[in-house]
């Protein structure tokens, strides 16, 4: 193995629940360290484009009814299936800011409290994908999420559903994690995420920083 630093694009990941301001700020994240020069994309999951994409959103918009093991495991494939991308793109320089990824996969599924579905259950599938160099979770409660507009159409946007998700997420904080507090103002919040942002991509950049894997 070779010991030479090796320079490499950032892993970043934003969770949260529904409505926190994820897919705000991720885009505006991406378009900030584009503008400074970074080279940088934004990705999300689930990745609707591909066919097991496309089976999750005939699920998620309600138009197909799947078993809860099964979609949970659609879910995770479609991260196994970008994950040849992800590592390439990574090492190529690429810095990746992906709009929600296993972490969603686990609170999601264990949120539905079914039997066998437990937390440990749920993390098993996406055990071996490249594990994100920062988590930035965006902390908003149910009540300031649902002052947004209400929830939408979609599966899963309901408040007490939403209830159980946070919990799940609770349980999962890491070392990797930084709690921002999503009630903020959008700049306010964008601020902070672009300095945590900065120092994770020019750690990346330095080299001598190795992709792990999940769950560790
Ligand atoms: P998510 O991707 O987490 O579901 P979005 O970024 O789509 O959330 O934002 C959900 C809604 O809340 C949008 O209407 C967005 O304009 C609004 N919003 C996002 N961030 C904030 C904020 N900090 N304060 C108030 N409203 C916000
Ligand atoms: P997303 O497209 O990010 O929706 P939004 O921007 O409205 O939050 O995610 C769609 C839904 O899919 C969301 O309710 C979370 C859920 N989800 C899972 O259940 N499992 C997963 O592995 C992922 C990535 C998302
Ligand atoms: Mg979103």
């Amino acid at each position: 193995a070779s010991t030479q630093p090796q320079p490499r694009g950032a892993f970043i990941v934003f969770e949260g629940a529904d409505r926190a301001g994820k897919s705000t700020q991720c885009q505006m994240l991406v378009e900030h360290l584009q503008a400074a020069g970074v080279a940088a994309e934004l990705w999300r999951f689930p990745d609707r484009t591909t066919a097991i994409g496309k089976m999750i959103n005939s699920y998620l918009t309600s138009q197909a009814d799947i078993d809860d093991a099964a979609v949970h495991l659609l879910f995770s494939a479609n991260r196994w299936e970008k994950r040849e991308e992800l590592l390439r793109k990574l090492r190529a320089g690429t810095t990746l800011v992906v709009d929600r990824y296993a972490y969603s996969g686990v609170a999601f599924t264990a949120a539905k409290g079914a039997p066998g579905l437990d937390r440990a259950w749920c993390m098993s599938p996406d055990e071996g994908l490249p594990a994100p160099d920062a988590v930035f979770f965006l902390s908003l409660t149910v009540e300031q999420a649902a002052a947004r507009g209400g929830y939408g159409e979609e599966r899963y946007e309901k408040a007490d559903f939403q209830r159980k998700v946070l919990e799940q997420f609770q349980a999962m904080r890491g070392s990797s994690w930084r709690v921002i507090d999503a009630s903020q103002s959008i700049e306010d919040i964008q601020q902070q995420l672009r300095e945590q942002a900065a120092a994770v991509v020019a750690r990346c950049q330095r080299g001598g920083e190795p992709i792990k894997q999940l769950w560790g």
